[in-house]
């Protein structure tokens, strides 16, 4: 039902430079994974395999990590160190991979917009995938996939914030319809400090059926001159509707430092020290 998944990757990432100077933000690993592939396989998690990626200038090594690398397989093959490659394998026979390229960088509105050929005339999954989101056994875009089920309509994740940090989101307001469910009234990106509708806040989980896009086309440039998803969601939300969905599970602002850090450590217990693929194998065979 919901097949396609976009992922804004564009961006320069410049919180983090100088990591980022070469190397896309996407690919920053949390433990042993790079941020994108966390991404993508919560929304392999939710039924859908079609990742559409907008990318950029210097995003190749993106485009290389969501395929094989023929030299290194080969030498790893047979040794104690393959299975290492275990998860990205299964995650690349899941899913197919397009990809199209942002040729300005003109906001989100505008990044989901060139995505717009790569996903045609169906509702789609937003990923971005600086917010990581970890809820084990029922991801979060795939609570956001059953409810679309049920309502048909855009929905946004969004979760709490303390209020000198709604300035940093999208924020929205709306009457809540059922537990953790929201019908949106009012959305304003970035609101000024003291003026956001509510404490609630949109964070990167979207599903967005595809009349946005003829709405994204004629939004205006708003918040820091750019398109926001924002602006084309409110008019959404007032000429049908919209819902705001406060997920279960755990959500990690990856493009500050500081949520880097906590994804990290919370990955690194919660995630790797439970899998049964350890980053180093007992014994190593020499390869080259
Ligand atoms: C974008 C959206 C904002 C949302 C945020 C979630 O902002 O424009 O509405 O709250 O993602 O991470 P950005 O963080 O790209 O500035």
């Amino acid at each position: 039902m919901i097949k396609k998944c976009l992922f804004p990757a564009a961006g320069y990432g410049t919180r983090f430079l100088p990591a980022t100077k070469s190397m896309p933000k996407e690919m920053m690993p949390i433990v042993n994974k790079p941020l994108i592939e966390y991404g993508v396989d919560e929304a392999l998690e939710a039924g859908i395999n079609g990742m559409c990626i907008v990318t950029g200038r210097g995003k190749n090594t993106l485009m290389d990590h969501f395929d094989k690398n023929y030299e290194l397989e080969h030498q790893i093959s047979g040794t104690n160190k393959e299975v290492l490659l275990d998860d990205i394998r299964a995650t690349i026979d899941a899913a197919s991979f397009t990809y199209i390229r942002q040729k300005e960088m003109k906001g989100l509105g505008h990044a989901i917009l060139t995505g717009r050929e790569l996903v045609g005339d169906e509702a789609f999954a937003v990923v971005l995938a600086d917010d990581l989101c970890v809820n084990k056994n029922d991801g979060v875009l795939s609570q956001m996939v059953a409810l679309y089920k049920q309502f048909r309509c855009s929905i946004v994740a969004v979760e709490e914030v303390p209020e000198n940090e709604t300035h940093k989101y999208g924020v929205i307001s709306g009457q809540e319809i059922k537990d953790d469910l929201f019908r949106v009234d009012n959305m304003v990106e970035k609101p000024e400090p003291g003026t956001a509708p509510s404490n609630l806040a949109i964070i990167g989980r979207y599903i967005l059926t595809p009349d946005i896009f003829d709405i994204l086309e004629k939004t205006e440039p708003g918040k820091n001159g750019e398109i926001q998803i924002t602006d084309a969601l409110l008019q959404q939300a007032q000429s049908g509707c919209v819902l705001a969905y406060k997920f279960k599970g755990e959500r990690f602002d990856c493009g500050s430092v500081e949520g880097f850090i906590e994804a990290t450590n919370y990955c690194y217990q919660n995630i790797y020290l439970e899998s049964d693929a350890p980053l180093q194998p007992q014994s190593t065979v020499k390869c080259g």
